[in-house]
């Protein structure tokens, strides 16, 4: 693991604290999901041999897997240790974030289409 990867793991942790309970669920999985992206790609679209995709995932699908590592019920060589990390509720936000993203590699996204998402999220235009 690089330190790229740790510091991004302490700064969303500090972010996940500071969040109120009552922010729209979709926000607070993009927020979460930045932690994700070294390995998974900017908003879950790496697609390579390497690396399961997880933009477009259907939510459910999403929510066992995570769910799956927490409990040791799935192998896993780091997805065990990373969601010991989240609760229901932030697995849930997750999942329905992810949904959302077009299943396509994140370096194909125009920086027009990323701002779109960013709206959307906002609730904005
Ligand atoms: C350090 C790299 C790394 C990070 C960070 C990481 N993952 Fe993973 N992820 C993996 C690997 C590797 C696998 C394959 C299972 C394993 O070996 O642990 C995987 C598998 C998955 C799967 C199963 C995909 C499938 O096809 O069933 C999901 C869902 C997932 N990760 C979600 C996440 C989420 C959500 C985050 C951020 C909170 C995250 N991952 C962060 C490396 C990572």
């Amino acid at each position: 693991m690089n330190h790229r990867i740790i510091y991004g793991f302490l700064a969303v942790s500090a972010m996940n604290s500071a969040m109120a309970e009552n922010i729209n669920p979709i926000a607070k999985g993009q927020a979460m999901a930045w932690q994700c992206a070294p390995c998974h790609g900017t908003n879950g679209q790496e697609f390579e041999e390497s690396m399961p995709p997880i933009a477009a995932m259907p939510a459910e699908q999403f929510t066992k897997a995570m769910l799956d590592f927490r409990q040791g019920d799935r192998p896993a060589t780091i997805m065990d240790r990373v969601a010991k990390g989240f609760t229901d509720e932030e697995i849930k936000a997750m999942a329905s974030w992810f949904e959302l993203q077009p299943k396509k590699q994140w370096v194909d996204t125009s920086l027009e289409e990323a701002q779109l998402s960013l709206d959307a999220t906002r609730g904005q235009k």
